[in-house]
């Protein structure tokens, strides 16, 4: 099912017209799909039914409470970074005992959150932050259960600042360095290795780079082995990519078909971590046409939304499909349609009012003719767009709404004047 689509002229989200939504809630505005963002859960368990898996959402990609409950609901556990995603883990109830904790900086007050929470692993990815949690966990009489974060030199084709599992980045233990870590664990009273991870890129949009990690890491297992250290995870990491165009990333089997028979192979239980895979398609960003401006040969077309509200475009070149949500098609995909100069179509830039040249969703795009107060759609919203959001210029934050049964409900009301000044002290 098309959980976004045109009909007789309109944009539905799952049923609820676009329209609709942004008369009752404003804009700029975020809609789920609550049936999209599951259906991508069930599209990745049956893919890699044949493993003994742990879906670990990766909360930096959409915190939004309700996002996560969605993902409580289907059995996922959870990927964090800080202590504040654990704190929205235990929230809304989540299992924390399937908690997986990655990040380079983890602060001692961090530690001790997710010891006291019992979590599955720290992903460790370096050797001070080995001997800081062993530290921490003896102040506590505990043993932390513990997983290498492997840096296996892998390149990946992807934007460079998605890019995690090369020597350059700050991710992960190189294998030598790693081989050292199991003589520090065997000696070290209140860690214990209970798997490996590795998390090599964002928007990965082929298997090969899973093939070829999993490789080293099978070869690394062994080490590890002869070590008679007893592994049982293998946390494969996230990074599944989407199609922000029509066809742009491999589809879950094809992923599955390099990733299943090696972890089988191991004997291991997995462990994945996708964010932008379950969320990225499951959302639009709705936003109104302020102003159409002609700039030289140029026309701007100023949106009410800005880089502040999705910053992806500025930071990562990110494409996104636009188009008008009172429009006929295209259906979203149809990169065909949204190509084709000609007849009733425009070339524009899609810009936003923050004062920063970068604030730009798209430059040269063609887009049927649009005029102030049309609304228009930003697709494939959902992963890295409102949880990068801030207030820069001090705009207030979006609403956000999420579609379920055809039926709207706020997640997160806009925010007002008042939000932008709560903490500050004059
Ligand atoms: C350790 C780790 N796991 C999982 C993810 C999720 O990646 P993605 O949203 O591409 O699936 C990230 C993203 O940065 C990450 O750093």
């Amino acid at each position: 099912m098309k959980h976004f689509e045109y009909r007789n002229g309109a944009l539905l989200c799952d049923g609820a017209a676009a329209t609709d939504l942004a008369e009752e809630y404003g804009t700029p505005l975020y809609v789920y799909s609550e049936s999209a963002l599951r259906g991508q859960v069930r599209k990745l368990r049956t893919a890699f039914r044949e493993l003994d898996l742990l879906i670990c959402y990766a909360v930096k990609a959409n915190f939004n409470l309700a996002v996560c409950d969605v993902f409580r609901d289907e059995g996922c556990g959870f990927d964090i970074v800080s202590g504040g995603e654990l704190f929205r883990v235990k929230k809304i109830g989540g299992d924390t005992r399937k908690v997986v904790f990655a990040g380079v900086g983890k602060t001692k007050a961090e530690i001790n959150e997710a010891l006291d929470a019992d979590i599955l692993m720290f992903n460790i990815e370096s050797e001070s932050e080995l001997r800081r949690i062993d530290q921490v966990a003896r102040e506590k009489g505990k043993v932390a259960p513990v997983a290498l974060r492997l840096n296996p030199d892998i390149s990946v084709n992807t934007h460079k600042y998605m890019a995690t599992g090369s020597r350059e980045t700050k991710f992960g233990v190189d294998l030598a360095t790693a081989t050292r870590f199991l003589g520090i664990i065997d000696e070290l009273r209140n860690v214990r290795l209970t798997g490996l991870h590795v998390h090599v890129g964002s928007q990965i949009e082929t298997p090969e780079p899973y093939a070829s990690t999993l490789d080293r890491v099978a070869a690394f297992l062994e080490t590890c082995r002869d070590a008679e250290m007893e592994v049982e995870w293998l946390d494969v990491g996230g990074g599944f990519g989407i199609d922000y165009r029509a066809d742009q990333a491999a589809a879950p089997d094809d992923f599955a078909r390099a990733i299943v028979p090696r972890v089988k192979k191991t004997g291991c239980r997995a462990v994945l971590e996708p964010g932008r895979f379950l969320v990225g398609n499951s959302a639009i960003l709705l936003t109104r046409v302020q102003y159409v401006k002609q700039q030289g040969d140029k026309t701007m077309v100023i949106c009410d939304a800005g880089m502040n509200d999705l910053i992806r475009p500025a930071l990562y070149d990110g494409y996104h499909q636009i188009w008008p949500a009172a429009a006929d098609g295209p259906m979203p995909g149809d990169q065909q349609a949204l190509n084709a100069d000609g007849e009733n179509r425009i070339r524009v830039d899609v810009v936003g009012p923050i004062c920063e040249t970068g604030d730009i969703f798209a430059s040269d795009r063609v887009l049927p003719p649009v005029e102030e107060g049309d609304l228009l759609a930003i697709f494939s919203a959902g992963a890295y767009s409102f949880s990068m959001s801030s207030n820069y210029n001090s705009r207030p934050r979006a609403c956000e709404v999420m579609i379920t049964d055809g039926a709207p409900r706020m997640i997160r009301e806009r925010e007002t004047y008042e939000d932008l000044i709560v903490n500050e002290i004059t």
